[in-house]
């Protein structure tokens, strides 16, 4: 292989930066070219590739956001858009790819592998979502700025005396919500995965009331419901003052953190080896502080799982 590419999709997670870097890094040490591909799938449909060079990627290590832009793209989910894709891929002489981005984007990588194009999945969302990696690029990073506005609303709600309902990201992955949640020592946390009976949750609650706990934080995983749902039901079954905070975008943007900067340049570096040694269709991930690959097909149809445990000893942790 004499030329890649490299493109981020979907959502921007921090860390994507540090992926880029380490994937033009990586391949040109390894001699060979790179391109960047503006805007995802819709800058592969369109030709919006760029020349890499080693300077194209200084100074981007500690930023938050994409570098190449990102897009959400219909048209590359037909089979006439991704055939418009790999066509720009073969008249700029591109002869693998590099997807960084979430499950929507790991489905465009599929089907570019289906018609015969290699290309290779680094996990980059804030949601943990991804299949077949113990962290995707981006969770730290959001971790910590939701644990960080968690721990100031925690002071207006001792001052005040009141609950707050706080709803974090995730998709329909509840590993934000319950790494915050357990990280701040919430009283409550639901998640999709957990099935939480709004009862039990009251009865929860109404047990702390009756123990003098004049204040709660309960973190709602807005795969889970709406965060304002949730804090009008409580305050109407619990009479507790009540307020709801949708932490939204704010959790996708800031510098990444030491362990997404390191785990990106280990996942984009490693996936350019994979690449130059003939491997395509996988995705890349870390297991157990390894570096691991999976075949994107079993990675797209298996059940994201959250570890349970955890919830249950965040349980036994706020009793
Ligand atoms: O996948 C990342 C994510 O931030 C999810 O947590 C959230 O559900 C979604 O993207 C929001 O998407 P958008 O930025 O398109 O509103």
């Amino acid at each position: 292989m004499k030329r890649i590419g490299v493109l981020t999709s979907g959502g921007d997670s921090p860390g994507m930066n540090a992926a880029i870097r380490a994937v033009v890094r990586k391949a040109i040490y390894h001699e060979v070219e790179v391109y960047g591909i503006f805007y995802g799938y819709q800058g592969l449909i369109t030709g919006d590739f760029h020349k890499m060079e080693l300077g194209s990627v200084g100074d981007i290590i500690h930023r938050g956001g994409t570098k190449l832009y990102t897009a959400r793209c219909e048209e590359f989910k037909t089979p006439e858009g991704q055939k418009k894709g790999i066509k720009q891929l073969e008249k700029f002489g591109i002869e693998g790819l590099v997807v960084i981005g979430g499950d929507g984007s790991y489905r465009g990588a599929q089907k570019l592998t289906e018609h015969g194009f290699p290309t290779i999945g680094v996990p980059g969302t804030i949601d943990n979502d991804i299949p077949g990696t113990d962290f995707t690029i981006g969770f730290d990073t959001a971790l910590n700025t939701v644990i960080e506005a968690i721990d100031k609303i925690r002071d207006t709600a001792t001052s005040h005396e009141r609950t707050y309902v706080i709803e974090v990201m995730g998709r329909e992955a509840g590993d934000l919500a319950l790494w915050s949640g357990l990280a701040d020592g919430a009283e409550t946390i639901v998640i999709p995965e957990a099935g939480d009976d709004m009862n039990q949750i009251v009865s929860r609650l109404k047990r702390g009331q009756e123990r003098g706990k004049k204040h709660s934080i309960i973190i709602v995983a807005e795969g889970a419901g709406s965060g304002f749902e949730f804090g009008r039901r409580l305050q109407e079954e619990t009479n507790m003052e009540t307020r709801v905070t949708v932490l939204g975008h704010i959790q996708r943007g800031g510098s990444p953190t030491g362990s997404d900067r390191v785990l990106a340049s280990r996942l984009g570096a490693y996936a350019v080896d994979l690449l130059l040694q003939g491997e395509a269709g996988v995705t890349v991930g870390i297991q157990r502080n390894e570096l691991v690959f999976h075949d994107i097909n079993e990675i797209l149809t298996e059940p994201h799982s959250v570890d349970l445990n955890m919830y249950k000893l965040s349980q036994e942790l706020s009793i």
